[in-house]
């Protein structure tokens, strides 16, 4: 189990006071009884999982076990010649880079401008070379880039358009931005409407889709044991999310002579990187496919209304003083809640002091460059999710503020 988006949400535990509340910075976003129905799914042989209706309404749509296995179907599928160039959109994830490499391909960064998440059509020119093959654009913090720009120099030069939509799942519907040729949605622990895993890929090109498929059925499917044991995981993980049960656990494991951090950490760690290959070879099993489907089936849209305009608010209080990741995109939902500041040390000081688990983790690194100047190293997370009064919020927000000015 890949654990690196999961020890993000966890990362302070140890800096928890047993009496004071600490809001934490994400929540999984699913309820006990959607964790119990993925269980239940468990129980039964892939043959006998029926996937919901809202599956067989997604033509386009190959489900995976995560957006990286996605991926690396993709570029298996593709061949691209080795040497090859992948321009990515500079803030992603890690194992995207590697997968790139694993494919003998050489990553390319593109700048994000920290205000809009866009990226620059001239910085993309600037870029093209006769052996760039592929453009991925990542849609970042839940808000979207506009491909079509884009799209034109890439169709123009005979590159693919890779939408990299992780972060950005907003409807029960889950679309290819018709200007690319692929889309990739995540259901990861973290992400929207999680499935606790899980992927899909929406590709236009039906010999790619083919290909893909023809070399997903040589891969083992994922044992349904495996999935059970990662619901097991989370389900933990959702416990300890209730401060009072988190506040009791610290104290108990401290009493042992333990480390809470470590303790928690270790029940959320991830595979081995050098085994990272084998891992993510895998189909996803009937029961994850089918939570991939009930997900959707079930997507609460209001909720994404609503993260909006917390995050809209939030957002207000904040700026001008300090520059909020994607406040100047056209359409931003917030998923996080990123700032930019100068001092973010500080920043994260002040908010932890107040109850506030804001911090710099992240599982996002940037294309090609170590700087501790560049905009995504002066990030600060800061909570803001729905678990949170609104006058906490406030609070979070004066904090913000007062102490990215100072
Ligand atoms: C931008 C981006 N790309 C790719 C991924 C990988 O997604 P998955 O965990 O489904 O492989 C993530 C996960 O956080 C992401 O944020």
């Amino acid at each position: 189990m890949n654990g690196y988006d999961i020890q993000e949400s966890f990362s302070t535990l140890s800096d928890t006071p047993g009496d004071q509340r600490m809001y934490a910075r994400l929540r999984f976003d699913i309820r006990w009884n959607e964790i119990a129905r993925a269980a239940l799914l468990c129980l039964r042989s892939d043959r006998q999982v029926e996937l919901p209706l809202a599956a067989k309404s997604m033509r386009e749509a190959t489900p995976t076990l995560s957006v990286r296995s996605a991926f690396d179907l993709l570029l298996s599928a593709l061949k691209l010649p080795l040497g090859s160039e992948v321009i990515f959109s500079e803030i992603t994830v890690p194992h995207m880079l590697r997968i790139a490499e694993e494919h003998g391909l050489v990553p390319v960064s593109l700048p994000v401008d920290p205000r809009t998440l866009h990226v620059d059509t001239g910085e993309v020119v600037a870029r093209i070379t006769d052996r760039t093959r592929m453009i991925v654009v990542a849609h970042l913090f839940g808000a979207r880039t506009p491909l079509e720009p884009i799209s034109q120099i890439a169709r123009s030069r005979g590159v693919l358009l890779v939408e990299d939509a992780a972060q950005a799942l907003v409807s029960g519907h889950p679309a290819r931005d018709p200007v690319a040729d692929v889309s990739l949605y995540s259901f990861g622990p973290i992400k929207t409407a999680t499935a606790m895993g899980g992927g899909i890929a929406l590709v236009e090109e039906p010999l790619v889709r083919e290909r893909m498929s023809e070399i997903a059925a040589q891969w083992p499917r994922q044992s349904r044991w495996d999935y059970l044991a990662r619901i097991a995981k989370i389900g933990f993980l959702k416990l300890l999310s209730n401060r009072r049960l988190l506040a009791t656990l610290v104290t108990a494991v401290s009493a042992f002579g333990g480390d809470a951090d470590q303790f928690v950490g270790g029940s959320a760690r991830g595979f081995a990187e050098r085994e990272l290959f084998t891992h993510l070879r895998r189909r996803p099993c009937a029961a994850l496919e089918a939570m991939i489907a009930w997900r959707l089936a079930d997507f609460e849209t209001a909720k994404i209304e609503e993260r909006t305009a917390r995050g809209g608010n939030l957002a207000a209080r904040i700026a001008p003083a300090s520059l909020v990741a994607s406040s100047g995109n056209s359409a931003p939902t917030y998923w996080v809640f990123p700032v930019v500041c100068q001092d973010p040390e500080h920043v994260v000081t002040q908010l932890r002091t107040a109850g506030f688990d804001a911090s710099q983790i992240s599982g996002l690194t940037v294309v090609g460059d170590d700087s501790p100047d560049h905009w995504f190293r002066q990030v600060v997370f800061v909570p803001n999710h729905a678990g949170i009064p609104k006058r906490s919020l406030e609070r979070a927000a004066e904090i913000t503020r007062e102490a990215a000015t100072t």
